[in-house]
């Protein structure tokens, strides 16, 4: 049990609020702190989604100790299935801590009548997983998070590929340098993306936004530098088939979080992902970033091409589910 009773209120959005948060992430992940501009950017995303997303402090004797979030799932707006995400410093009694918060949270989620609710945590949480489990949730899946150190990176086999690539005529440049003569870049990129998206390993599947949304995120200059991402062009048609892109951290400099890479199923085997992935990693390097994490489903090819790479795992992200959402 606990000592002090646990007082449980919204977030309040002030910066105080949004520096516990970073805090109470950072500890449960250190070697991916988010920093307070990111969660803001993170919290106006799911604003302009209109979806449902609730955020609750946890708090100990007048100290956050940690957070409990209701939310639509990104990939899967329209599923009938809600996500419970708690997030607890690692400290005595976080057990209930967690489970106080969960029960906060999923007496919310009724209200919406879900048919399952998700959670998730890393496999090296024994605590969460442990908890997870003993709340009736079942893993789904598995994405193993990754990490390539470019400094010591043996890169030359994908040389070849890139140069597979570059022959074939495919061009490789970043989004920003082509957007001044593509009106249309934006619902080109929207088109690409939820093209992709169909084929990338999800719980459930994919969802696309409305364009409307797309398009106030994709141009969000503090949620996205397109001079981090990078498109391939088939110079025979002019059209986008293939994308990377990267997340500088503001957190910790020498880092960056990738985001997806997708090429069209006519293109693959043809070595562009490889050629894009060697493109963003010149222009990481040449900004300073030496650490790249990325995550993929456990069974993706992406992960595969990874590991050859050089990324080394360090952890999984561990999707679960529990259906029904509330057993009788
Ligand atoms: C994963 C993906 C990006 C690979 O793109 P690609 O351009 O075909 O990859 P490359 O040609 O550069 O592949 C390089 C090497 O990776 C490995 N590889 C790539 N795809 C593979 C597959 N489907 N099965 C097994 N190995 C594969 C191979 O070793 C390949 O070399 P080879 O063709 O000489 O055997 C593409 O399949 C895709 O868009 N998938 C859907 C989107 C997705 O899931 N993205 C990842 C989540 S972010």
């Amino acid at each position: 049990m606990t000592q002090t009773q646990l007082y449980i209120r919204p977030f309040a959005a002030t910066e105080s609020d949004y520096l516990a948060l970073a805090a109470v992430l950072a500890d449960e992940s250190p070697e991916i702190p988010l920093s307070v501009s990111e969660l803001k950017v993170d919290a106006r995303h799911f604003e302009t989604q209109g979806t449902l997303f609730e955020r609750f402090a946890l708090e100990l004797g007048g100290e956050i100790v940690g957070f409990a979030t209701l939310l639509a799932p990104f990939w899967s707006a329209s599923s009938n299935k809600l996500n419970t995400r708690i997030a607890v410093k690692r400290m005595p009694g976080r057990q209930e801590i967690f489970a106080e918060g969960f029960a906060f949270v999923a007496e919310r989620a009724k209200a919406y009548s879900p048919d399952a609710l998700l959670s998730g945590g890393r496999s090296d949480d024994t605590e969460k997983m442990e908890f997870l489990e003993q709340q009736g949730f079942v893993e789904t899946m598995r994405f193993p998070f990754k990490r390539i150190d470019l400094e010591n990176a043996s890169l030359d086999k994908f040389a070849e590929h890139r140069k597979r690539a570059e022959e074939s005529g495919i061009s490789i440049v970043p989004l920003a340098s082509v957007k001044p003569n593509r009106p249309d870049w934006c619902r080109e990129l929207y088109e690409l993306e939820n093209r992709l998206m169909g084929d990338v390993p999800l719980p459930d599947p994919y969802t696309p936004m409305e364009y409307e949304k797309f398009e106030i995120m994709a141009n969000d200059p503090e949620a996205s530098d397109h001079n981090w991402f990078f498109v391939a062009i088939d110079p025979h048609t002019n059209q986008y088939i293939g994308l990377t892109m990267l997340f500088p951290s503001k957190a910790k400099k020498e880092s960056s979080f990738t985001g997806l890479t997708g090429i069209l199923p006519d293109y693959r085997r043809r070595g562009i992902a490889s050629a894009l992935k060697l493109t963003s990693f010149d222009h990481a390097r040449a900004n300073g970033v030496r650490y790249i994490h990325t995550d993929n489903e456990e069974n993706n090819p992406m992960g595969q091409l990874n590991r050859e790479m050089g990324f080394r795992d360090i952890f999984s992200m561990v999707s679960h589910e529990r259906k029904p959402a509330f057993p009788a």
